[in-house]
């Protein structure tokens, strides 16, 4: 089981989407651990973003990211980090596959709805910088036993 942090950027929030998006990564049986609507300080998005620090797009992904609030979850599952960046589609919205969540909900390069961990190190690091300590929950769904096949003894 992996933890990855998924972020609905503000214009998921403004456009109405929270929802949807949030029903596409539900519907494929990921668990939310974690959930809050919440605004990002720059301090925070500085952080969160310092491996694009030197990008050109950088100061406007910042000014957006900071703008209105955001969702932002800790969603858990088998491969979860790869599930979620497959249903996330690609960054810009114009080149993302239909059936994606930026292929179906958006066209723009920067305002692409959501923001999904990209490895392990880096789910953890920003599950940290977003959860306190208590926020990200363990706990049994029931309908666990529908979405994984653990007749063997183990997970699948
Ligand atoms: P994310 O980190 O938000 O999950 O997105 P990503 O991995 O698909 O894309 P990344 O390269 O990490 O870029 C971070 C975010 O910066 C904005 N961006 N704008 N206008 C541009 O050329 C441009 N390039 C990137 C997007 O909001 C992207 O998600
Ligand atoms: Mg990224």
């Amino acid at each position: 089981m992996e933890t990855t942090l998924i972020i609905l950027k503000p214009d998921a929030v403004q456009r109405g989407l929270i929802g949807s998006v949030v029903s596409r990564f539900e519907q494929k049986g990921l668990q939310i651990v974690g959930m809050k609507l919440m605004k990002i300080s720059g301090e925070l998005a500085a952080q969160h973003y310092k491996d694009h620090a030197a990008k050109p797009f950088y100061a406007g992904l910042v000014r957006f990211m900071t703008s209105e609030p955001v969702v932002v979850m800790a969603l858990r599952g088998v491969a979860a980090i790869t599930v979620c960046r497959n249903l996330m589609g690609a960054t810009f919205g114009s080149k993302a596959a239909a059936g994606t969540i930026r292929g179906d909900f958006g066209i723009s390069n920067s305002f692409n709805l959501v923001h999904g961990s990209d490895s392990p190190e880096a789910a953890a690091r920003e599950i940290a910088l977003f959860f306190k300590e208590g926020e990200v929950l363990s706990y049994t769904r029931a309908v666990d036993s529908w979405v994984y096949d653990a007749s063997g003894g183990k997970i699948e």
